[in-house]
Order: structure tokens, then sequence, then C-alpha cells
């Protein structure tokens, strides 16, 4: 049986911009974060070992081992866990970053690889690398788009990617939607901040339901970034399906919060982060 890589040496590598976290406090936030880079390793491994029997849709990990083993899309429960047809969506990032020029970009927790792949499309570019722990994905992501990078390894807390982006996108990535704690939000909100270029843009993107989200930290995470060098911007994106009816980004914006407070639907958010020049 594959065991889970021994991630904890690699935790505190680059401390450039954290040195006043306490590392015993990450340390126990971390292993008390349910979604943590060594917890999904274990559902990767125990994902991959299992029989067709054994592997339920019910998480991630499963859907993805299905998916790799040819099931089709719909038997395999991924619509619960990725946004499968997500062009709509990357044309509203690509209208939030309007005017920057994007040559790179860090998909983290890509999942199959659809947002991935429509990042390349609506951003033409190929220089897209997709970050994702479950093997199962990133075999698949990479069969069905060569043409782009992915990299089946965690991204690590208090670290930065190996390469620097002009994008560094966070959709629905687990560190900040599957916890309330400050202190992790803090170390990933900085992993991102540290793989930008001079010009990047890091967009953590989730909606308001989440219950447990870095949307509770926003108040101090604000000046924790702005020690480093960085602002922050939060703002409501438009709903895909309005945006794709109404592709007028102010109006979309306006009718799609007011659609969401007649139907009580939570608004999708976005936190920009960039350097302060
Ligand atoms: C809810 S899914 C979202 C997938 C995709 N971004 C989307 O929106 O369709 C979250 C993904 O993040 C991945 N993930 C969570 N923590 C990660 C980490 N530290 N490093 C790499 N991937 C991670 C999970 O394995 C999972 O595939």
């Amino acid at each position: 049986m594959l065991r889970p890589p021994a991630l904890r040496p690699q935790l505190f590598k680059h401390l450039k911009m954290t040195s006043q976290i306490d590392q015993s406090q990450a340390d126990v936030a971390l292993e008390n974060f349910p979604a943590s880079p060594e917890s999904l390793s274990r559902q990767d491994i125990e994902a991959r070992n299992g029989t067709p029997e054994s592997i339920s849709k019910g998480s991630d990990f499963g859907s993805y081992a299905r998916v790799n083993r040819g099931s089709g899309l719909s038997d395999s429960g991924i619509e619960s866990h990725n946004l499968t047809a997500p062009i709509n969506r990357v044309r509203i990032y690509r209208r939030a970053t309007k005017g920057a020029i994007i040559n790179s970009i860090a998909d983290l927790g890509c999942g199959l690889g659809f947002t991935s792949a429509a990042l390349a499309e609506v951003f033409q570019t190929t220089e897209v690398t997709g970050y994702e722990i479950s093997r199962d994905a990133c075999e698949f992501a990479a069969r069905n788009w060569p043409q782009l990078k992915f990299v089946a390894e965690p991204v690590i807390p208090d670290s930065s990617l190996p390469e620097k982006y002009d994008l560094v996108l966070a959709q629905e990535f687990y560190p900040f939607t599957r916890t309330t704690s400050q202190l992790i939000h803090e170390q990933y909100a900085k992993t991102l901040a540290a793989s930008l270029q001079p010009q990047g843009i890091a967009l953590i993107t989730l909606t308001e339901g989440s219950p447990e989200s870095i949307l509770s930290n926003l108040g101090a995470l604000g000046p924790l970034l702005k020690e480093a060098g960085f602002k922050m911007v939060v703002f409501s994106l438009p709903f895909d399906r309005v945006y794709s009816l109404l592709p007028i980004y102010f109006l979309a914006k306006v009718a799609s919060n007011i659609l969401g407070f007649l139907l009580r639907k939570p608004r999708y958010m976005a936190i920009k982060i960039t350097r302060i020049n």
C-alpha cells in the first residue's frame, strides 16, 4: 500500500513572508484541518486502491477515480465536486481582470481540468498549469488537454508555487472553503501572493453560501496582507447563467444581485489580491 507523502518537513521551507506565524500554532491548525494536504493524499490513495464497488461517488476522489477509469461524467457524481461547464465563469474572470496582461495561469485544486481548459481558451494562452492532489484527476486532465500542464502535487501552506504566474486562481479551493481557521487562510493567501509575477493577480472565488470559509476572516486578512505588501479587494461576481444571457458585466451584476436577493441564492464572491505598487 502506498503511503501519503511526508509533507510536514516541507511546510516551513519558504518562510519569507510569514516569520510572525507561530510554527506550533500553524501545525495545530493544519492537524485540525479536515481537508489538509495529508488527509486529501490519504483519500487519493484509498480511491486509487479501491475496487469499482468500493469507490464512492460522494467524494471528489471517488468521482475522479471513476472518471479516470472510464465512467461517464454523469455517472461519476463529479458535478457536485467540479464545475464541468466553466466557460461563462471564466469569461467573468477575464472581465474581472480586465486590463491585466495574462500570459501564465496557475489553477489551484484544478480537479479534472475543465476550468484550466476554459482558462486557456478564454485567456488565449496555453501556459496554464493545474495543481491538484488527486492523481486520477491529473491523469484525466493530462489526457484530455495535453497542451496544458497538470501537476499532481499538493499546494503547501506558507510556501510558494515552483513558478510565478500572472494569474493564480483558487476556485472553490478547500483551504479557503472548508475551514474557519484564520491561520490556514492567511498561510494560503500568502502562498498565492508569493507566487505572483510583479503585476500578477490572485483570484480566490467561492460561493457566499460556504459555511466555513475565508469570508469569515476578511477583516483580519486585509491588514496581514498589507503588511506583506499586498492589497485585497472583495466583490461579488454575476451568476454564470445571467452573464451568458446578458453579457454586459455591470448589468449582469445588478441583475444577479437582484435575483440573488429575490431567490435567496448565495452570491458568487471573488477576493482579488495584487501587490501594492
Ligand atoms: C471542490 S474541488 C474544485 C475543483 C475545481 N477548482 C472546480 O472548481 O471545478 C476542490 C479541489 O481542490 C483540490 N485540493 C484541495 N486542497 C488542495 C491542495 N492543498 N493542493 C492541491 N489540490 C488541492 C481537491 O483535491 C479538489 O479536487
